[in-house]
């Protein structure tokens, strides 16, 4: 039998407690990867997706808390990860803030948290990686948004970050080659947001009617697509897959 390319392998998911980056973190767990799960404030949702994957294979999934905005917490992050298993084979760029701001009411604050979230953290996280994830020809994969290439309305400074994680996307692949691989998902609609971001039913038939499968989109895509770009995508690099129902046809 042919042994499974992912057995005893590590990565690490940012943002992993909880909605996308859970399910991406149980997806590549069930492909035979250990699992360092990354959180900041969801600490009870990270400690239970531990338990969970853990009591499917024993010691295969440990937690780090981190806030990523600062770079001896990045630095941290990835020297954890990589203490857990003694190797790190994938990184899934994958935590990220997402909230209004509209473009006449912009705040100097919103503008970091946003880009420091978003894009610098990615952004130094991989540089941090990338002596050891060239240690077995890894990977990094990063999460951005359909929405940077048709901004939202009123999501501007998110959009802008969002943009700036597909153009990293490239510069890394290019910079971080040949012994590590780029690439990004891009998602639609997938997992609707949260709290002072919630849309009405409206707003969610609209986007539902913008795309050409006419449905929103399940977590569980853009795992299986992180899951093809880690395990199956040997000769893709600089590359981003966009998972959105066809929305960007319209
Ligand atoms: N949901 C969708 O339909 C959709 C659509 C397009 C793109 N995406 C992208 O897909 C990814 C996952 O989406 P999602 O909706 O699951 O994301 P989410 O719930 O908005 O955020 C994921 C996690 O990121 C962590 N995070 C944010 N800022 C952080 C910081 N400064 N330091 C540390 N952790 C931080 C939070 O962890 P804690 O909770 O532990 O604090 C949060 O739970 C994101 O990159 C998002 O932009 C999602």
């Amino acid at each position: 039998m042919q042994k499974n390319p992912l057995n005893g392998k590590v990565a690490l998911v940012t943002g992993a407690a909880r909605r996308v980056g859970a399910e991406i973190s149980r997806l590549l767990h069930d492909a035979g990867m250990n699992i360092v799960l990354h959180y900041n404030a969801s600490e009870e949702e990270a400690v239970s997706l531990c338990e969970e994957l853990n009591k499917k294979r024993h010691h295969s999934a440990m937690i780090v808390q981190a806030e990523l905005q600062g770079l001896e917490s990045q630095k941290a992050l990835v020297q954890q990860a990589h203490k857990a298993w003694n190797r790190l084979d994938a990184l899934v760029n994958n935590a990220s803030r997402f909230y209004r701001t509209s473009y006449d009411e912009v705040t100097d604050y919103a503008w970091d948290d946003l880009m420091n979230s978003n894009l610098k953290a990615p952004f130094f996280i991989s540089l941090a990686a990338a002596p050891l994830l060239a240690e077995h020809h890894g990977c990094i994969v990063n999460i951005t948004d359909i929405n940077a290439e048709r901004p939202l309305k009123e999501y501007s400074i998110y959009c802008v970050s969002k943009g700036g994680l597909i153009v990293m996307t490239k510069v890394l692949a290019k910079e971080l080659g040949p012994k590590i691989r780029v690439n990004a998902v891009s998602p639609g609609s997938v997992m609707w947001p949260e709290g002072e971001n919630k849309l009405s039913d409206e707003e969610k038939q609209s986007i539902i009617e913008h795309t050409s499968l006419r449905k929103s989109g399940d977590p569980k895509d853009i795992a299986n697509a992180v899951l093809f770009l880690v395990r199956d995508a040997e000769y893709m690099t600089g590359q981003i897959l966009n998972v959105d129902g066809g929305s960007l046809l319209f």
